[in-house]
């Protein structure tokens, strides 16, 4: 049996959902007169990830029964495994004048024509619910569930179309959605590509780990998050050059294909791992890299929460292999980054890195020291963070 030339979206077809000429002329036409919802950042991110068919096979906002079983069973209603809602949540008071069966117009916070809904159902839910199931805690100063309680009670269900795919001003040469990675990959003739999910500046764990995998697959898919982050997040564009820099420097150019993921950080750790890994087996990832924490917050998670997870599903159910790696540090002994499987050093010799620790860094005015970060990236954050450049050679 030959191999196929690239993997299987989830649930076998890669979603369009981007109007086309002639739906969109339509949907302009009624512009006026249909009943409008504004969308936040992270349901604009949203529409726009299932347009794009990052969320295949979602065609729209959950219905309950999807919704139902993500949040008890990590599966959708049609046995397919999902770990995350996607819900458009808005209060009664929104809610209250639509009408099921009817067309709703999505606008973003500026009030633009973005997209269209097509209302298949309102439902109430069970906050507290979700966040226990999803977030494991129902504390609200965890930020995934803060967004969770202080959203509408309300879930607007159906599917959507994107009135059109616009470029995003910030990043518009990183802008590489399903339909394009999946291209370049096979005009690459890679057949293994591992996806890598981050949303800190890119430090020597990062990279380390990032190596470790490309030494097994043909190529790497560097995929930074870009939609909404917690405020302490180092911004987007900043990170951006990070990982320019370190690609321009400290990668082979020819095996990393470096993109943006629209879409919005929930912190759900485990359960984001899953939800991470799927997105980029739409963008065409046969792999996908977990490290320690992946996606966590504070200490809600244990460290290897998000790689346990995947062992809750059956062999080849997820369709796309996770690498887990154990945490990354660098170890003064042997003088190069390591983990307890391949270093014998002792606690003292090991220097621990984390994006929380190079934030809590740059906000006291310090920058990463070479251990942490590479030095012409710890002179971006400089720049950046406008704090004092580093004064070892770069
Ligand atoms: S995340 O929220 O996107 O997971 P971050 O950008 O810090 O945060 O992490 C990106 C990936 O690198 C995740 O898979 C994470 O588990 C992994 N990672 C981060 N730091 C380390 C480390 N010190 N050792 C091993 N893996 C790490």
């Amino acid at each position: 049996m030959s191999q196929p030339d690239s993997i299987a979206p989830h649930g076998g077809t890669l979603i369009n959902r981007i109007a086309n000429p002639t739906q969109r002329d339509e949907f302009l036409s009624k512009a006026d007169f249909l009943p409008r919802v504004q969308l936040d950042a992270r349901a604009v991110s949203d529409l726009e990830m299932i347009a794009i068919g990052g969320f295949s096979p979602l065609i729209g906002f959950m219905e309950k029964d999807d919704y139902d079983r993500v949040v008890n069973e990590m599966h959708l209603a049609n046995g397919l495994p999902w770990s995350i809602p996607v819900t458009l949540s808005v209060s009664e008071e929104v809610a209250a004048p639509l009408k099921e069966g009817n067309l709703v117009r999505l606008d973003n916070a500026e009030g633009r024509f973005i997209g269209v809904l097509e209302l298949t159902q309102k439902y109430t839910y069970d906050k507290r619910h979700e966040a226990l199931m999803v977030y494991r805690t129902n504390e609200e100063k965890h930020p995934g569930v803060a967004v969770v309680y202080n959203q509408g009670a309300v879930n607007l269900a159906g599917p959507v179309w994107l009135l059109q795919r616009d470029a995003d001003p910030r990043f518009p040469t990183y802008q590489i959605d399903p339909v394009e990675s999946r291209k370049l990959f096979q005009d690459k003739g890679w057949k293994t590509i591992v996806g890598f999910q981050t949303r800190n500046p890119i430090h020597r764990a990062h990279e380390y780990i990032i190596k470790c995998a490309m030494e097994i697959v043909d190529g790497l898919f560097l995929h930074p998050l870009v939609g909404a982050t917690k405020e302490d997040d180092i911004p987007a564009d900043v990170r951006m050059r990070c990982y320019e820099i370190m690609v321009e420097n400290y990668f082979p150019h020819e095996r990393v294909i470096l993109a943006i993921n629209p879409a919005a950080m929930r912190y759900a750790g485990p359960r984001e791992a899953i939800f991470h890994a799927l997105v980029r087996k739409n963008y065409g990832c046969t792999h996908f890299i977990v490290g320690r924490d992946h996606a966590g917050v504070g200490d809600y998670y244990g460290t290897y929460d998000a790689q346990h997870i995947f062992d809750e599903f059956n062999p080849g159910e997820l369709g796309i292999t996770p690498l887990k790696f154990e945490h990354a540090f660098y170890c003064l002994r042997t003088k190069q980054m390591a983990t307890t499987k391949t270093s014998p050093s002792t606690r003292e010799e090991r220097i621990h890195l984390s994006g929380t620790k190079v934030r809590e860094m740059l906000r006291r005015g310090e920058l990463p020291p070479p251990e942490f970060s590479r030095p012409k990236v710890a002179q971006e954050l400089a720049r950046a963070m406008q704090i004092n450049e580093p004064s070892y050679e770069i």
